[in-house]
């Protein structure tokens, strides 16, 4: 029998069939569903995406009225998620907070014969922007929020849920662009989560609990708002360019950059790229946007190494007044959608996923029983 290689990572190997997205490595081939990203920003619209990425094609007008209205009745929390938001520590990291609300969600509404995955999906995707709010208000300033808002939107109601007033148009659709851009992205490492977890035949509550786990790591989700706390250690781009140099001389690894899939560029950069320049602008920004521009040039003339969808959406989400610790919380908000559809198809043919090991521990031994061992 031949032995088959393992891989470091998993890197390069096919662990599935999809019908959900397309990543490829050139970086000009990014597709869910076969539409091009390219054309699904254009159309502008986070939910229409959402409803392609769950139920399998675009809505119509009538079914995106519809499933807008939905998503807007689904969005208050049980009073007792709230009372669970407000025991849970002001210093606890947002993304545990998801993670956790999750999970109790799943407690209180749990999948079964009430409650179809559809249902959990729309619901969490509805109820994710007021989860996070409700405890971050509570906790800054002892705020109980009314998580419900007169936007239609999820980019909008996030905001306005987060700064208590109407959003700037502009804020908005930069948000709404980065929603899209962060729905679905094939086998990452949190979708293949939710999608182990899902192959158990466990719940759904507990894949997208165990996929907002694995988004938390800086090497994942977390980049975002890892590449904020780089980008804003240096108040000018010779100080970037110095500090950069300092960094790939120690072998360190620049939050924001490379891929595992991509080798060229990330498809989506470019779009984000441009949406943070835009808003570099309206703020009358002066460093972060040159310094960003100071990092990518010096990453791509060092390592040849290119910005990948965290690195621009930082500075995005930083003129849009969104604090940090909010970032990879945000990328929750859209991959609920990615996640979900990976879940779905999971259980439409669902087989174990459980892999093998190459063993590099002892040889077979010998058992001494305790009372017979050395003391010393
Ligand atoms: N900064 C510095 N060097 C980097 C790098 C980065 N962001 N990304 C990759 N490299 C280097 C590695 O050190 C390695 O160098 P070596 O061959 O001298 O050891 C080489 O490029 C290959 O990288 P590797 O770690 O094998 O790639 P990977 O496919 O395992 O990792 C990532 C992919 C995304 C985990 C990796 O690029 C990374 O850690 N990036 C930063 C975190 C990030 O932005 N994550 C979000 C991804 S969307």
């Amino acid at each position: 029998m031949t032995q088959q290689k393992s891989s470091s990572g998993l890197a390069g190997v096919v662990a599935g069939t999809t019908a959900i997205c397309t990543v490829g490595a050139g970086g000009e081939n990014l597709h869910y569903r076969g539409y091009a990203i390219q054309d699904l920003v254009a159309g502008d619209c986070f939910e229409e995406v959402a409803y392609l990425l769950i139920y399998g094609e675009l809505p119509t007008v009538p079914q995106l009225v519809a499933y807008e209205q939905r998503l807007i009745s689904l969005r208050v929390l049980p009073e007792a998620l709230k009372n669970v938001l407000e025991l849970m520590p002001g210093d606890t990291h947002p993304m545990d907070v998801l993670r956790t609300a999750c999970s109790f969600l799943g407690n209180l509404e749990p999948e079964g014969k009430q409650r179809d995955q559809y249902q959990i999906a729309d619901r969490l995707l509805a109820t994710f922007p007021g989860i996070l709010l409700y405890w971050y208000h509570f906790h800054q300033n002892g705020n109980r929020i009314d998580t419900q808002s007169d936007e239609d939107h999820v980019a909008g109601h996030f905001l306005r849920l987060l700064h208590g007033e109407a959003p700037k148009p502009e804020w908005e659709r930069a948000v709404n662009i980065s929603l899209i851009l962060y729905a679905e992205h094939e086998f990452n490492a949190s979708t293949f989560a939710a999608r182990v977890t899902a192959g158990t035949l466990s719940d759904f509550y507990s894949a997208i609990t165990s996929a907002i786990g694995t988004l938390r790591g800086p090497l994942h989700g977390g980049a975002n708002e890892a590449a904020m706390a780089l980008i804003e250690q240096f108040d000018s781009p010779e100080m970037a360019e110095a500090g950069l140099r300092r960094m790939l001389a120690n072998k360190a690894l620049v939050m924001g950059f490379g891929h595992r899939v991509y080798k060229v560029s990330d498809p989506r950069s470019d779009i984000i790229k441009q949406w943070a320049k835009t808003l570099s602008q309206d703020v009358g920004d002066h460093v972060l946007y040159p310094v960003s521009e100071r990092i990518e040039a010096v990453m791509q003339k060092e390592k040849k190494l290119f910005p990948n969808l965290d690195f621009y959406s930082a500075s995005c989400y930083h003129f849009c007044g969104i604090p940090t610790e909010l970032f990879t919380p945000l990328f929750v908000m859209s991959r609920i959608t990615g996640w979900a559809a990976h879940v779905i198809e999971q259980r439409e043919n669902n087989k174990l996923i459980r892999p093998t090991a190459d063993y590099t521990g002892p040889a077979p031994r010998a058992y001494v029983p305790i009372g017979e061992r050395p003391v010393a």
